[in-house]
C-alpha cells in the first residue's frame, strides 16, 4: 500500500507542524525547524502549530493560548520568513478536523493499534488516555493532506506516522477510485539532526517529557545552562574516533558528535576529522560554545517578538487566510469524492 511510484501531477508543497504543549527543546529545533527554513526558499510552505493535538493530552487553556505564540514566535525567530511560509495555528483552519472525519473512516483500528507513539503516550492505562490521543496519527494526515503536501519536514520519531499518512492516502485514493486525489506525501527526515538523543541517556529521544530538565538543550536556555548541562552530558572515558564505525556501540559520543555535525551543517565524518583523538575535556566546551552561538540570537528574538504578542497575531491570522484559501477548495472536492450533499 505504500507504493513509492505515484503519478500524482500537482505542486510540490510542504507542511508541518510543532505541538504547543511545552518548551522547545534542541531535537524540535534541529529535527523540525531549521529544515523549515531550508525548504521555504524550495517551494511553497505551510507551517501550522497544532493546537488540536495538543489537546490530546490536558493543556490549561491560557498557556495554551501563549505556548501558541510561543511557537509561531520560534517558527520566526528560527528565520521562517512569513512572507514566503503561511505560518497559522491549526484550529483557525477548520478544514483539518473535517478531513480527519472522513479520514477516520478510511483508516482501520488494526492500523491504529500498531502506533507505538499511542503506546508510549498512554503508558499503563490506556483506558484513561483520551479517544483523540488515539486518534490523533489521523488528525496529523488530515493536516498534511488537506495541503496535498507532498514533503513534510520532521525528525525520526514522526516517521510512523507518515507511513500511515501514505497509507490513508492510498485507501482513499483506491475505495473512492479517484487515482492519485492524495499525494503519497514523502517525509524529509535525513540529516544528523534528525534524532537528537537525551544528554543523560544515549539511547532514549531528547524529549519534553523527560522528567530531567538535564537531559535537553531549551530553546530558552542561557549560555550558563548550556555550558553546564553539557558539561554534565553523560559520555565515556575513549577519545573521540577517527571514523564513524568507531562511534557504533557508544551512544552518548555518537549524539554529542551528531548534535555538533547538525549544528555546523557538516557530517559527523567531517566533525570526528577535526577531532578525532581529543577527549571530551576537550570536544564539550568547543560543543557548547556553537549551541550558544547558534541558539543565542534565537531566543532573544524570540523574546523580542513575544513582547509584541499583536504582531505575532497578525502573522498569524495571515497565515491562516492563505491556508483556508489551499485547503477550503480541496476539502470541498474530497467532500465531493465521497458523496457528501449536493454531490
Ligand atoms: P512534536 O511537537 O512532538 O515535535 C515537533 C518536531 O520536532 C521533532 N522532534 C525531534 N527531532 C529530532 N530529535 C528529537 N529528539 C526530536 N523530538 C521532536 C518531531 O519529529 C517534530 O518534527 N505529531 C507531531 C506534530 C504534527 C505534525 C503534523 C508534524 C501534527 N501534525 C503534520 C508534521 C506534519 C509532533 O508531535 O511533533
Amino acid at each position: 500500500m505504500t507504493d513509492s511510484k505515484t503519478a500524482y501531477a500537482g505542486p510540490q508543497r510542504v507542511l508541518s507542524g510543532v505541538q504547543p504543549s511545552g518548551d522547545l527543546h534542541l531535537g524540535n529545533y534541529l529535527g523540525a525547524l531549521v529544515k523549515f527554513v531550508a525548504l521555504q526558499d524550495q517551494m511553497e510552505c505551510l507551517y501550522c502549530v497544532v493546537d488540536l493535538h495538543a489537546i490530546t493530552t490536558w493543556q490549561e487553556p491560557k498557556r495554551l493560548t501563549a505556548q501558541t505564540r510561543e511557537i509561531a514566535a520560534a517558527y520566526l525567530a528560527a528565520g521562517v520568513d512569513p512572507k514566503k511560509a503561511a505560518i497559522f495555528a491549526q484550529s483557525a483552519v477548520p478544514a483539518h478536523a473535517e478531513l480527519a472525519w472522513i479520514f477516520q473512516c478510511v483508516a482501520r483500528l488494526g492500523w491504529l493499534d500498531r502506533m507505538t507513539q499511542f503506546k508510549e503516550k498512554s503508558g499503563k492505562h490506556k483506558e484513561r488516555a483520551s479517544v483523540g490521543l488515539y486518534t490523533y496519527p489521523v488528525l496529523q494526515a488530515a493536516d498534511i493532506l488537506v495541503y496535498k503536501a507532498t514533503h513534510v519536514p520532521v525528525g525520526e520519531d514522526q516517521k510512523q506516522h507518515l507511513e500511515l499518512t501514505r497509507d490513508i492516502a492510498a485507501k482513499f485514493n483506491h475505495d473512492f477510485d479517484a487515482p492519485d486525489f492524495f499525494p503519497l506525501t514523502q517525509p524529509v527526515i535525513e540529516g544528523p539532526g534528525a534524532r537528537v538523543m537525551s544528554l543523560r541517556d544515549g539511547t532514549a529521544k531528547m524529549s519534553k517529557s523527560d522528567p530531567s530538565d538535564q537531559s535537553r538543550i531549551n530553546l530558552t536556555d542561557d549560555a550558563d545552562a548550556i555550558a553546564a548541562k553539557i558539561r554534565k552530558a553523560k559520555t565515556d572515558p575513549e577519545p573521540l574516533p577517527e571514523a564513524l564505525d568507531g562511534l557504533a556501540g557508544r551512544p552518548e559520543a555518537d549524539n554529542l558528535v551528531g548534535i555538533f555535525a547538525a549544528l555546523s551543517g557538516r557530517t559527523k565524518a567531517e566533525v570526528l576529522a577535526e577531532f578525532a583523538g581529543q577527549g571530551f575535556g576537550r570536544f564539550k566546551p568547543a560543543l557548547a560554545e556553537l549551541l550558544t552561538a547558534r541558539l543565542a540570537p534565537v531566543t532573544a528574538e524570540m523574546r523580542r517578538l513575544l513582547a509584541d504578542p499583536a504582531q505575532i497575531d497578525r502573522v498569524l491570522a495571515d497565515g491562516a487566510e492563505r491556508a483556508r484559501a489551499v485547503a477550503e477548495p480541496i476539502l470541498a472536492e474530497t467532500k465531493r469524492i465521497v458523496g457528501f450533499w449536493p454531490g
